[in-house]
């Protein structure tokens, strides 16, 4: 037998169903062997009182992109990666933003360009579709799919983007033929711009008060259309970034019925509040992010979704703005909350956020962990099983976590181009030491091992279900053979 390229030996493996003391071998970028016991290979890692698990995947970040309000985020391909493999990410997902009065195609183009020479992890793209024209929707969209892009993401809020019910519905249409995963931003515009205007016409223009525009009632009305829309056609939707109580009472509700609706929460969401955005000035734009943060009763509803399976992936939705007037305040301390870019960076915290306060603190298993940062999102994605577990044939993509280390944070320990954390000063235990990516080592010691542009693009396959789910889809059956024939 050839001796392996690496070894990790002596550690603790987990997958998001089992876990069980036991070395891997790795060669040509795969995972080769697994067994209690293996001979050291070229390059051995004693992982003894640590836990190998597969990389994370980060299946909701914004990396690169031009906001629907048309701002550029802070970080490229190159440090947002970077940032991302610090935090236990091997891949990531990020958004392809197609703008109207654009081609998909183009916009595709545009962006594997941009990722290409930059990405030092593996990446795929999801579609933002901001015009859904006949020829996107018949010619374009199928071509992406087809290109390894199978889900889109659509809005129901953002003047730029915003789509209505009837063009969600065809979107829906075409997700449904040509086999791909809608998510959807789902937030009530009307609701939201009508109490925005009045907040700000009478002079509460502060960033606390993006909060109170964005009322939870704002998200649960969009998430109970969405979930009818798609219910109506049988098609599957995946509602990204819940933040509420309401929000996540309503998919539950949908899911307890049978219903294909699936569900992303994100860090931000887990460990801040609405309090954060209280700072004196313009200061608390810092932690304006769309849903916004809410109070402690709706982090303890979405930790329970967490741990009762109503959220399947868990992602950062990686926002990143630089705290200046090139994005979050574009008119310095005069800005208001309607004008800041809307989005917290997370995309090296949400992974140690969700080891320490979930796995540390007994709201989470271990599996629970590795399922909602990696593997579901792979099953979800088609990315599986090549990425997101640990088993035999799957890439090498892994993180070594010592469940020991505790770290304050302090912004000069992150590794993107923001210019601020959103968690500064909080304290968090257990962290990734050693990350790989397809066998080779991407960060050790504090270091990054590889070279810009050394992460490949990953065509995806149909996206699948994580769990499965019976259907109360027999009126639609009937509506699909009278529309379909
Ligand atoms: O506030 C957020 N989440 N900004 C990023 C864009 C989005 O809607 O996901
Ligand atoms: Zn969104
Ligand atoms: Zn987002």
């Amino acid at each position: 037998m050839d001796s392996f390229d690496l070894t990790i030996r002596n550690g603790t493996v987990a997958t998001a169903t089992e876990t069980s003391r036991c070395d891997l071998g790795i060669r040509g970028g795969k995972i080769a062997a697994m067994a209690e016991r293996l001979p050291a290979g070229q390059r051995d890692i004693d992982a003894a009182g640590r836990y190998v698990l597969p990389g994370g995947i980060d299946s909701h970040c914004h990396i690169e992109q031009l906001s629907g309000m048309g701002i550029m985020s802070a970080d490229d391909f190159y440090s947002g990666t970077v940032s991302a493999a610090f935090g236990g990410t091997t891949t990531i997902i990020p958004f392809a933003a197609q703008h109207r009065g654009t081609s998909v195609t183009a916009t595709v183009a545009d962006y594997h360009e941009r990722a290409r020479a930059k990405a030092v992890i593996d990446y795929g793209f999801h579609l933002i579709i901001g015009e859904p024209t006949e020829k996107i929707m018949n010619e374009e969209l199928p071509a992406a799919i087809k290109g390894g892009i199978t889900s889109f993401k659509v809005y129901m809020t953002y003047p730029k983007w915003k789509l209505e019910d009837y063009q969600l519905l065809e979107v829906l249409n075409v997700a449904q033929r040509e086999g791909a995963l809608v998510m959807v931003h789902a937030e009530n515009d009307d609701m939201i711009r009508w109490i925005a205007k009045r907040l700000i016409e009478r002079g509460h223009g502060a960033p606390k008060f993006h909060g109170v525009a964005h009322d939870a009632l704002a998200e649960a009305e969009a998430t109970n259309r969405i979930i009818m829309l798609s219910r109506l056609l049988s098609v599957p939707v995946l509602i990204v970034h819940v933040s509420s109580p309401e929000a996540t009472n309503t998919i539950r509700a949908a899911q307890t019925l049978g219903a294909r609706i699936y569900a992303e929460t994100c860090p931000q969401y887990l460990v801040l509040t609405a309090e954060d955005m209280d700072q004196p000035g313009v200061e608390g734009a810092k932690w304006c992010c769309s849903p916004p943060l809410r109070d402690k009763a709706a982090q303890e509803a979405i930790w329970a979704g967490l741990a009762n399976g109503t959220f399947q992936t868990y992602s950062s939705d990686h926002a990143p703005y630089k705290f200046d007037e090139t994005a979050k305040i574009p008119r310095g301390e005069q800005t208001t909350f309607k004008e800041m870019a809307n989005g917290v960076p997370g995309i090296e915290m949400r992974l140690p956020i969700l080891f320490s306060e979930g796995v540390l603190k007994g709201r989470l298993s271990l599996n629970q962990f590795v399922a909602l940062g990696a593997t579901n999102h792979a099953r979800m994605y088609g990315l599986y099983p090549r990425k997101g577990t640990i088993a035999v044939g799957s890439d090498a993509d892994l993180a070594i976590w010592n469940p020991e280390i505790e770290k304050r944070i302090d912004y000069s320990m992150m590794h993107d181009a923001v210019g601020y954390t959103p968690y500064e000063g909080h304290l968090y235990k257990g962290w990734p030491e050693i990350v790989t990516s397809r066998g080779r080592i991407v960060v050790e010691d504090g270091q990054l091992k590889v070279e810009r542009g050394s992460g490949q693009f990953i065509q995806r396959g149909v996206p699948g279900p994580v769990a499965a789910a019976t259907t109360v889809d027999g009126p639609a059956r009937k509506l699909r053979k009278l529309i379909h024939g």
